[in-house]
């Protein structure tokens, strides 16, 4: 086990039906599985990450399969460097976790998210992994304890992940790139933003270096309303465009274009 302590940073190890750090600290494990390591006093709400609709909707438009070939990629890019240890940040309710797992079947993988109601959930889907309840902003794993860290649709702490990367080791970053569901944010707003790609590699920290981009993109048809406010809900357009745009999107069948970006932005070792 590589867990820390979120209080203290030591070693936490197994105890009847939880974790204990050398200090006393002791938490327990949930009745689903999970380990809540997110002390009350590093929460800034009662139930801080996405709640309970979000990610009921997430969870039904991804088992919909419509981004099934986005997680096919990625579990073949994670399989292809081949980590000892992996983390999935922001994992939500553990969809992609749970296709990292099965590419990685002898790594010892992790899922955190601060969200409970998405850990409630991502337990179901992949008991091998050990899921957390955590901030990505301290993570309860020791310093360059992973090869791999995943971070899908999701904000991300760069510093938090580059202390947990071993040298060599990488982040692999999944996002939307500029064409992402032009058609539906054409629908939505008067004027469609323009979304820099790129934005997030200004943001890479010394001591890490992007090794390797590419694209996905094909055409999804959504036939079905209620995938159509699923991914509505599922998205910040959900509360960002006015009630009447949504109705509009949900009435009519939508073709739109999935378009993602890999990026494997790499640990160099100083
Ligand atoms: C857009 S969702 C992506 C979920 C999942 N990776 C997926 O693509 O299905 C972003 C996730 O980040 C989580 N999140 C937000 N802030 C966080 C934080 N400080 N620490 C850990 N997770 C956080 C949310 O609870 C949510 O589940």
């Amino acid at each position: 086990m590589s867990l820390t302590c979120p209080l203290c940073q030591g070693a936490l190890s197994a105890v009847d039906n939880g974790v204990a750090c050398p200090a006393g600290h002791r938490f327990d494990r949930a009745r689903q599985g999970y380990l809540n390591l997110l002390p009350v006093q590093h929460k800034n709400s009662r139930d801080p990450g996405d709640n309970a609709a979000m990610v009921e909707a997430r969870r039904r438009f991804l088992d919909g399969g419509h981004y099934a070939p986005l997680a096919r990629r990625l579990a073949e890019l994670a399989a292809g460097y081949a980590p000892a240890r992996w983390l999935d940040i922001g994992c939500g309710e553990g969809y992609y976790s749970a296709q990292l797992a099965d590419a990685l079947p002898a790594a010892d993988g992790y899922a955190l998210d601060i969200s409970r109601e998405a850990i409630k959930r991502g337990c179901k889907r992949s008991p091998q992994l050990t899921w957390l309840v955590a901030s990505m902003a301290r993570v309860p794993l020791a310093d360059a304890s992973c090869q791999l860290l995943a971070s899908v649709f999701s904000p991300l702490d760069w510093q938090e992940a580059k202390r947990l990367l071993a040298p060599g080791g990488g982040l692999l970053r999944m996002g939307p790139s500029r064409e992402h569901l032009m058609q539906l944010r054409q629908k939505l707003y008067d004027e469609v933003r323009d979304y820099d790609e790129q934005k997030h590699l200004e943001l890479i920290p010394a001591g890490m270096r992007l090794a390797h981009s590419e694209t996905l993109s094909f055409a999804l048809q959504l036939s079905s309303s209620e995938a159509r406010a699923d991914l509505l809900a599922m998205t910040p357009h959900g509360w960002r465009a006015s009630a009447e745009r949504r109705a509009a999107v949900i009435a009519e069948p939508l073709e739109v274009t999935v378009a993602i970006r890999y990026d494997w932005i790499e640990r160099t070792g100083h």
